[in-house]
């Protein structure tokens, strides 16, 4: 038994209550329901993600375990709230004026928050810091509500936002997880290995999103699981994707139609090329060759050296051979 942390975890259930009560029932809340229905965000999902408001006071949440007897100086170092700067014993809500979202370990117990800002400002999202009961580097968001799912398709779709997930949900993609504004850590990784085959890498269809995906592949595939990666266009992320063209589409094309890790390695190389200019096409072909050479198989090795070959309007014969030889003194060195 630990009392500490279980006065801890009860603050932090009824805190959540609390904030999603101020959202749903108050006019402080009033503002914060707008902008999230101007997200589409709808009262159902707003329930099942059991959603908040904080609003802009310094106070509010103090007022409110202090009514419930906690003990401030624990709720201060159990990341709800602050101290003052000039006092040691006033202590200030951590979060003002943010959409709340509960974040919760796989057991669906709170944890911690991740407060999102109304529109635009720095940070953009504050999350809690680490706690006796909050260790970023091991939680999934949405994990609890997930898993059903998870363990019924072996499958994990991973996600950069929480805005991301709760669309996605809404979409019918209930296997969706995300990490807490990191990189993912081999903890992660190791996690959804006991729950998963396939991880579906849904990041973010800007620069950023898609070099985050590059590193996240060799972390999956040195342990095993199958990846394949959903390639977003024109900047936009799954949540934008999905309000943009709706949830058959994202479906469809984002999560049945992502693609393998070598198809997105070329497609994410490509970029930096310019295909129609000699010095682009070879360029291109001396980065993707070994990719292709690394393949084990050689049927695979054969489909995309045919797709490049039809792309930059090489022969099939001149690409195998380069990458027979790059295969070969791979070979040598190994
Ligand atoms: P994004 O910048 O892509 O935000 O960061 P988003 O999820 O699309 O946010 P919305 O749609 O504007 O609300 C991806 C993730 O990085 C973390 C959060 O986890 C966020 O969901 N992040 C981002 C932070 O932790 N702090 C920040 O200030 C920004
Ligand atoms: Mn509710
Ligand atoms: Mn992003
Ligand atoms: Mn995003
Ligand atoms: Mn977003």
């Amino acid at each position: 038994p630990n009392p500490e942390r279980d006065r801890l975890l009860q603050a932090y259930e009824w805190t959540a209550k609390f904030y999603h009560f101020l959202l749903k029932n108050t006019e402080h809340g009033k503002a914060a329901m707008d902008y999230l229905r101007s997200r589409g965000f709808n009262d159902k999902v707003i329930d099942q993600f059991q959603i908040g408001f904080a609003p802009d006071r310094w106070d509010t949440l103090v007022q409110f375990l202090t009514k419930r007897s906690f003990d401030l100086h624990e709720m201060e170092k159990g990341g709800l709230l602050t101290k003052r700067h000039d006092s040691e014993e006033d202590y200030l809500d951590r979060f003002r004026g943010r959409v709340m979202f509960p974040i919760s370990d796989r057991n669906g117990r709170i944890i911690a928050f991740a407060g999102r800002i109304l529109g635009e400002g720095q940070p953009k999202y504050l999350n809690s810091p680490e706690s006796k009961l909050f260790n970023k580097s091991r939680i999934l968001y949405n994990l609890h509500q997930a898993k059903p799912s998870i363990r019924k398709l072996r499958q994990i779709v991973l996600f950069e936002g929480y805005g991301d997930v709760i669309s996605a949900w809404e979409a019918g993609v209930q296997n969706g997880v995300a990490t807490m504004g990191t990189s993912l850590t081999e903890s992660h990784a190791a996690l959804m290995k006991t729950m998963a085959d396939e991880i579906v890498i849904c990041y973010d269809g800007d620069r950023a999103g898609q070099a985050a995906a590059m590193k996240t592949i060799p972390l999956l595939e040195s342990i095993s699981l199958n990846v394949r990666i959903s390639v977003l266009n024109d900047g936009l992320d799954p949540d934008e994707f999905i309000q943009k063209y709706g949830a058959d589409r994202f479906n469809r094309q984002i999560i049945d139609g992502a693609v393998s890790t070598t198809k997105f390695k070329l497609i994410y190389l490509k970029k930096n090329h310019i295909l129609l200019e000699e010095d682009g096409k070879i360029a291109y072909t001396k980065e993707v060759l070994p990719i292709i050479a690394a393949l084990a198989s050689s049927t695979e090795r054969e489909v995309y050296l045919r797709e490049l070959a039809s792309e930059l309007q090489l022969s099939f014969e001149s690409l195998k051979q380069d990458c027979n030889e790059i295969r070969q003194s791979m070979q040598k060195n190994m």
